[in-house]
């Protein structure tokens, strides 16, 4: 398995699979670099796209691991990639964010070194809690 940035060949793929955003938006981020992608032999397995909360601090928006992919360790080593680049940059925290009742995303999350920072809600985009997570680099 190799873990790589996102390129332009994966933009179908990622256009069927990312389902959270639209197809201009899937462009962008692989125009900046903002997609880290699992693949095996050509095969993808899982995504990672990522943001910059007030331009400087390292938010992901999104990790996804193909379902008959799932728990072997491919949306740990996504998220390591990411976060050895991050720091790299001069990140000093990562940020990330789950729905209030999706708790299992959460556990993972904290599994991998985040801590629960607080709560928002977004006004009538979604009236639904969102826990904020941190981690400290
Ligand atoms: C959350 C997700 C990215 C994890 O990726 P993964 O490759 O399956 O996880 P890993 O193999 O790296 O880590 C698995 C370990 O984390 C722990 N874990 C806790 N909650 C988990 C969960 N919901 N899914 C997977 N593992 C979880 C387990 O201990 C597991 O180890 P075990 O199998 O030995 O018990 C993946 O399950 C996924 O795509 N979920 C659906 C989308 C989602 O909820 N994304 C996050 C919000 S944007």
């Amino acid at each position: 398995m190799k873990i790589r940035y996102g390129q332009q060949e994966d933009f179908e793929w990622l256009r069927a699979q990312d389902n959270h955003v639209g197809a201009d938006w899937i462009k962008r981020c692989l125009h900046h670099g903002e997609y880290i992608i699992a693949a095996d032999d050509g095969e993808i397995l899982g995504f990672l796209r990522f943001s910059l909360f007030w331009g400087n601090i390292p938010y992901m928006d999104m990790i996804r691991v193909q379902d008959n992919h799932k728990r072997r360790g491919i949306g740990t080593a996504m998220l390591n990639f990411w976060e050895r680049d991050m720091r790299a940059r001069g990140a000093k925290v990562l940020m990330t964010s789950s729905v209030v009742h999706e708790t299992e995303p959460q556990d993972w999350h904290k599994r991998n070194g985040f801590q629960e920072c607080g709560q928002l809600t977004f006004g009538q985009h979604e009236p639904t809690p969102e826990v904020f997570f941190v981690k400290d680099l």
